[in-house]
């Protein structure tokens, strides 16, 4: 198991667009599992492969609720709007309030490459529809008014320079605990 570093804004591969994955290696599986963690460690909901510098269609997320692998994802169905507020692990300590939709129907695979579909509102909702946007290189910071995008694009230039290659490493220290043996991997 392994922490990866994080991509932040400004770095160009959190602008593209991702690749359709089409087979499973055992380094995508290793991949996702270092994904799971490094979420955990940056106490985050959810983590787009653009974010650790990969060009997939992938993603995880993890609610209370739910933990989900989601690979080539479409949403099938939307209903609704509601506000709410978001962060992202890609501008730490930016957060604002973002319109989305109330509720989503997500079709997507899972490590498998089986094809689920999740039905999702609130918290889950409102992740699955943050990471999918990162996976069409979109940040939440884009569906702000302009107003607001500027007042968070503010704050994010005084928190930017703690960045100075664009990547965030998370501390060893943060690394979950019962994986600290088997960081051989
Ligand atoms: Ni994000």
């Amino acid at each position: 198991m392994a922490l990866l570093d994080i991509h932040v804004l400004g770095s160009p591969i959190l602008r593209q667009e991702t690749v359709r994955v089409d087979s499973i290696t055992p380094e995508l599986r290793r991949l996702v599992d270092n994904m799971f963690d490094t979420m955990h460690a940056a106490k985050g909901i959810g983590l787009a492969a653009p974010q650790v510098g990969r060009r997939e269609s992938l993603a995880v997320v993890e609610t209370d609720d739910r933990r989900l692998v989601v690979i080539n994802p479409e949403i099938v169905l939307v209903e609704g709007k509601i506000r709410g507020e978001e962060g992202c692990l890609s501008i730490p300590e930016v957060y604002a309030d973002v319109e989305r939709a109330a509720r989503v129907i997500v079709r997507a695979q899972d490590i498998d490459l089986q094809w689920y579909e999740v039905e999702a509102s609130e918290l889950l909702g409102r992740c699955l529809q943050h990471e999918i946007d990162h996976l069409h290189g979109k940040m939440f910071t884009d569906r702000l008014s302009l107003l607001k995008r500027r007042s968070a694009m503010k704050l994010w230039d005084e928190e930017k320079f703690q960045y100075p290659k664009l990547l965030r490493v998370l501390p060893v220290g943060d690394l979950p605990p019962e994986r600290d043996a088997a960081s051989a991997d």
